[in-house]
């Protein structure tokens, strides 16, 4: 997993709890990099979940809702390390629709060692977007709030139903993105 991605977990965790929480959560990851993330290497996957589960702990929540969370606090942060790509589409289901043939095919071609998922979107009408997720990493709650996150962005509302999950031992994610009337 990117640098980048411990980096924006780090400041997050920073702004809402404290250096001294994250200083925590190091100690009780024990990460091989012992903290310092550069934002342009890879660290092990393995440590990005168990620091979620370290941050679950400490808010007394579940790993699916701090994933959540922190993928709405992602988006802002890819799209400030990132803007050309929302730039690029005028509306959310434009944009959720540019991630695997524009923005995630960039950055795989950029670095062949990337930890990317496989995103298929399907627009069925005006208000409904079918995004099926696929990854070894079952991040789709990540996926989640990054939708949630870009919704925000771009001023639309949207229901989120995640009806068929990895974690439920499905064959892939199915996220519907209903966009509701403002
Ligand atoms: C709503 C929009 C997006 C969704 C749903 C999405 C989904 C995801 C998910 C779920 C992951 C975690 C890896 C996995 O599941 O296997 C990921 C990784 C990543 N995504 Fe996206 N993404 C979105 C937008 C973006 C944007 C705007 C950028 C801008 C550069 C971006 C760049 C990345 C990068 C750099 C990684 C980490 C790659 C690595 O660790 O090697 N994504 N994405």
């Amino acid at each position: 997993m990117k640098g980048a991605v411990f980096v924006t977990l780090k400041t997050m965790i920073e702004e809402s709890h404290g250096p001294t929480a994250w200083a925590a959560l190091v100690d009780k990851v024990a990460p091989e990099c012992e903290g310092v993330y550069d934002a342009n290497e890879n660290y092990p996957d393995a440590d990005a979940i168990a620091y979620i589960g370290a941050v679950a702990e400490l808010l007394n929540s579940s790993a699916s809702a701090v994933t959540e969370i922190f993928g709405r606090y992602l988006f802002d942060a890819l799209n400030s390390m990132s803007p050309q790509y929302a730039a690029a589409s005028p509306t959310l289901f434009g944009f959720l629709q540019s991630i695997e043939p524009l923005i995630h095919r960039e950055i795989r071609n950029s670095n062949k060692s990337s930890s990317l998922p496989v995103i298929v979107v399907k627009v069925t009408d005006e208000q409904h977007l079918l995004m099926r997720y696929n990854s070894p990493r079952k991040l789709c709650f990540l996926a989640e709030g990054l939708i949630r996150g870009a919704a925000k962005h771009y001023g639309e509302t949207v229901e989120l139903s995640h009806d068929k999950c990895l974690h439920r031992g499905d064959i892939c994610c199915e996220l519907n993105v209903i966009k509701l009337a403002t």
